[in-house]
C-alpha cells in the first residue's frame, strides 16, 4: 500500500509549510505530511524550507539569523494568497502536538540543514520528536546523509531516509551503511526493476516530488511504499479510482 505524503502539507492549495497546509492535508484525506526543519537563532525548531525568509515570508535574512519570538510575528501566507496572511512559521513542537490528534498520520520530517547551526539540528529535534510522538509512523530524512548516523545514535528505532537525485551505486548497501531503512530518491530515474530490486532487500522506496499523472500512476502500480507530492488529492483520486 502506498503512502501519499503530502509534500509541504497541500502545498498547491494552502501556503507550504503551515499549519493550514497540515490540516488540509488531513481534510482531503493524505495518510502522511512531509515536513521541512531548521532551527531558529535561539534553537527551536521551526518547520520551513527556504534558508531565507524571503520567499514565504513577510520576513528578511535567514532563519537560524532569527529569535523564534521574531520569525512567529512573521505573515506566512500571504505571499500565496491574502486569505492567508494569519498563516505563522510553525514551531515543530506545533505540528507534533497537532498530529498527536491523528495517531495514523505519518509525518516525514526532513532535516534542512543549511547553517552554522547544523551540528545542533538533530540534536534538538530527535528529542523533541521522542516526547512527543512514537516511532510509529515517524521518518526522518535527509539530503545530508552523514546526519542520518547522528539520528540514528540519538534513536536507532527511528527510521531514516537519505533523499537523492540521481543514481546510487548499490543502493540497498548504501542504505545499509547509513543504516536507513528507507530511500527517498527524486522520482526521474526510478525505475520499476530498482524498485523490485531495493523491495528484495527489504528496504522502502518513496520518490519525491511526484506531481504528473502519469509518473503517479506508474508508482502506484509498482508499489513503492509512498510519494511526495504536492497534489495529494489527485493521487488520491487516482489511488481510489475515481474520475479525474
Ligand atoms: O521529501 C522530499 C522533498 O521535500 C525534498 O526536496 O527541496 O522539497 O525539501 P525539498
Ligand atoms: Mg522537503
Amino acid at each position: 500500500m502506498t503512502i501519499i505524503f503530502a509534500h509541504r502539507g497541500a502545498s498547491r492549495q494552502r501556503p507550504e509549510n503551515t499549519m493550514s497546509a497540515f490540516k488540509r492535508a488531513v481534510e482531503i484525506g493524505a495518510e502522511g505530511i512531509e515536513i521541512d526543519v531548521q532551527l531558529s537563532k535561539d534553537g527551536v525548531p521551526v518547520v520551513i524550507h527556504d534558508r531565507t525568509l524571503k520567499r514565504t515570508t513577510s520576513g528578511k535574512g535567514t532563519v537560524t539569523q532569527t529569535s523564534f519570538e521574531d520569525l512567529s510575528k512573521l505573515d506566512a501566507g500571504s505571499w500565496f494568497s491574502s486569505n492567508f496572511k494569519n498563516e505563522c512559521i510553525p514551531s515543530l513542537e506545533e505540528v507534533l502536538i497537532w498530529a498527536n490528534q491523528y495517531p495514523d498520520l505519518w509525518l516525514n520530517i526532513e532535516l534542512k540543514y543549511y547553517s552554522e547551526y547544523d551540528d545542533q539540528l538533530a540534536k534538538t529535534t530527535i528529542p523533541l520528536i521522542k516526547q512527543l510522538r512514537s516511532e510509529k509512523n515517524t521518518i526522518i530524512s535527509s539530503f545530508e546523509h552523514q546526519r542520518l548516523l547522528d539520528v540514528h545514535k540519538l534513536w536507532s528505532k527511528l527510521e531514516t531516509a537519505p533523499l537523492y537525485k540521481g543514481n546510487l551505486n548499490e543502493p540497498c548497501k548504501y542504505a545499509k551503511k547509513l543504516k536507513a531503512k528507507a530511500l527517498h530518491p527524486q522520482y526521474k530515474l526510478v525505475t520499476e526493476s530498482q524498485i523490485k530490486s531495493i523491495h528484495s532487500h527489504g528496504v522502502k522506496i518513496r520518490p519525491y516530488t511526484v506531481n504528473e499523472e502519469k509518473w503517479i500512476r506508474k508508482f502506484l502500480d509498482w508499489e513503492v511504499d509512498g510519494l511526495m507530492t504536492d497534489v495529494p488529492d489527485l493521487a488520491l483520486n487516482i489511488m481510489h479510482n475515481k474520475q479525474i
